[in-house]
């Protein structure tokens, strides 16, 4: 083991403020300064700095293009996405490295890895891409990532670029911390950020955006809720209707160069996209252009049949369903094949009471439904399955149907509770979002109306039914294994935060995500407690939080704060400290 950096002593904000907090690490007190003359390999061979690089597009994992787009958004950061962190440090203190002497630069950064088969890039399955990646900086100024696939070198240039500030001037960059020395791998490997694009539609950029923030988190999955009751986005070429008649408007939708350019943005950053076409409930838009395959759409009062208005549900006993899913499916999963390998077919809240309006059901007996929602999600699963894709579904399915879903089928959990508990027990693999930690809307009230009448005096003063709001301290203190069997615990892949979406659009997504997805993040790659097995105290978190959001916020994104400038410029981490 390295020594670790953060004894109880080191916790000044001027220690290492890396993000996620790398799983082995030293480092010094020596200030190296970069500048856009450093010399780049990749391989052994040089790698010229192209700012603001796009790998090529198309359906082909390239890791020379992968890394060379890394290299790109890796040093733009340091040179033209940085940051001075003057907010950081002690009002009046001067925390910067003299730029007018002489200056020891980093010269060269070796870029290498040794598994050379292009495969971490498209399709990677949880446990099969190796993260993985040892960085060096020596006080000579000489530099290494060194990892097993590219997706790990990302992961290292993510680490190396958080090493530099920008000089009050303007035009120096430094780092006060060499030499540094890290060993780093991820805990889970699950590490997603769920997005609602049918509430609220949201434009490609808003997606890119996202997806990037992911990246510098060392974040991996974006889980595509594209379609629900609300509005169907998604062009499917076979079934024009669906989208034009399903969007809010002809203009709002993902056409099937959206999907690809998403897919392949994402994969460059080391990000899998997983799509969500929820079902047999939450899919009552396809109303608007199959009314005949739906029941329940719009139903009043909407809680006897859905959870949020407009419900609508699939006819569970209708073929015509079943011809519209195959057209549909032999359209869309050969598209997203080459590029992932899940894709999640919801399940999630499906009222009893549709299928009574269903005139080939009329029942909502749990004995009458069960086979017939058995045989749903066979014939389907089956065909995500025919396309090479892992079928994963909302825990409902498992639990509450108590459904017979084969052994690949990977389980989300929201509910809370011993769910996470039950479903590793019945051997499933789970990804964990539960409500009460990982669903980001909460705590902001209600979005519905509430005339002056009795509901108003119901539901005043309109809380929302999974208030209060998850705040990053809640979510970091959260351990989504606590409880668990070490074998139970081996069947969770991490986890995901959702971001649901009546009342976020492009104007408050980011705040709303981050840098709350970033505490999650770092709980999933470096685990909850420190090398002593204590659990990381908020002294020493709240600082390189911090840090990181001043950074996402040079980067382009519009993460909210994590304190008010009087904490983080405090040299003592006490002073904005609650003492019982
Ligand atoms: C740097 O670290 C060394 C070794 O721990 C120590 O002796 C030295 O005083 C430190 N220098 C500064 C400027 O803090
Ligand atoms: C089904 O509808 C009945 C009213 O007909 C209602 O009392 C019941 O709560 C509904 N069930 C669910 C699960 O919403
Ligand atoms: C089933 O429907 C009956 C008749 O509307 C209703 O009373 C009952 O609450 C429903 N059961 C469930 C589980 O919703
Ligand atoms: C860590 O914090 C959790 C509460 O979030 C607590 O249940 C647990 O006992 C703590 N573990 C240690 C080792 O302090």
């Amino acid at each position: 083991m390295l020594p670790r950096l953060l004894s109880p002593l080191a916790l000044l904000p001027l220690a290492s403020a890396l993000w996620p907090a790398p799983r082995e690490i030293s480092s010094g007190n020596t200030t190296l300064f970069i500048d856009k003359s450093i010399k780049i390999t990749y391989g052994g061979k040089p790698l010229h700095y192209v700012p603001g690089y796009t790998p090529a597009a198309g359906p082909k994992c390239d890791d020379t293009e992968v890394i060379k787009g890394g290299v790109s958004r890796a040093l733009g950061a340091i040179f033209d996405n940085n940051f001075v962190p003057w907010m950081l440090r002690p009002k009046g203190s001067t925390f910067e490295p003299d730029a007018s002497e002489e200056k020891h630069l980093v010269k060269t950064l070796k870029i290498s890895h040794s598994d050379k088969s292009n495969s971490g890039c498209y399709k990677p399955v949880a446990d099969e891409v190796d993260e993985s990646y040892a960085f060096k900086l020596g006080e000579d100024g000489h530099a290494s990532i060194d990892a097993k696939t590219a997706i790990g070198v990302l992961r290292g240039l993510e680490t190396f670029l958080q090493l530099f500030y920008e000089h009050t001037d303007g035009h120096h960059w430094y780092t006060t911390i060499a030499p540094v020395e890290i060993k780093d791998a991820p805990l889970f490997p699950y590490r997603g950020v769920l997005l609602d694009t049918a509430r609220i539609f949201f434009s490609v950029k808003d997606i890119e955006r996202t997806i990037d923030a992911i990246s510098w988190n060392k974040m991996n999955r974006f889980h595509w809720h594209i379609t629900d009751s609300q509005s169907w986005p998604l062009d499917i070429p076979a079934l024009p209707e669906l989208s034009a008649k399903g969007a809010y408007h002809p203009a709002l939708t993902y056409s099937p160069e959206d999907v690809a350019h998403i897919h392949e943005f994402a994969a460059h950053r080391g990000v899998e996209v997983i799509m969500e076409v929820d079902m047999p409930g939450h899919i009552g838009s396809v109303q608007f252009a199959f009314p005949e395959l739906i029941v329940a759409y719009n139903e009043i009062p909407f809680h006897w049949w859905c959870s949020e208005p407009p419900c609508g549900a699939f006819k569970l006993n209708e073929p015509a369903v079943d011809e519209f899913l195959e057209t549909m499916f032999d359209d869309l999963l050969p598209r997203l094949s080459p590029y992932t390998s899940y894709f999640h077919t919801g399940g999630d809240e499906l009222n009893r009471n549709d299928s009574m309006l269903d005139d080939g059901v009329g029942s909502n007996d749990t004995e009458v439904l069960r086979p017939l929602l058995q045989k749903f999600i066979d014939v389907n699963h089956d065909r995500v399955r025919k396309a090479g894709l892992v079928p994963v579904v909302w825990e409902e399915l498992a639990l509450e149907w108590d459904l017979d879903l084969g052994s690949d089928v990977i389980v989300q959990s929201w509910l809370g509770g011993k769910a996470i508990k039950t479903l590793t027990g019945k051997g499933h693999k789970v990804i964990v979002s539960d409500y009460n930690y990982y669903y980001l809307p909460c705590g902001r009230g209600q979005w519905m109306d509430y005339d002056n009448g009795e509901a108003f005096k119901k539901f005043y003063p309109f809380v929302d039914w999974c208030s209060p709001a998850k705040s990053w301290k809640l979510i970091y203190a959260y351990d989504p294994v606590a409880g668990l069997t070490e074998e139970e615990a081996s069947k969770v892949l991490g986890g995901e935060v959702a971001v649901w979406t009546e009342r976020i659009d492009a104007t408050n997504l980011d705040g709303l995500l981050w840098p709350r997805a970033s505490a999650m993040g770092e709980i999933l790659w470096s685990g909850r407690y420190d090398e002593v097995g204590r659990n990381r105290s908020q002294y020493e978190v709240t600082p390189r939080l911090a840090d990181l959001r001043e950074r996402m916020l040079a980067r382009g994104l519009a993460a909210e704060p994590v304190q008010m400038t009087f904490c983080t410029q405090g040299d003592d981490p006490l002073e904005c400290a609650r003492i019982v």
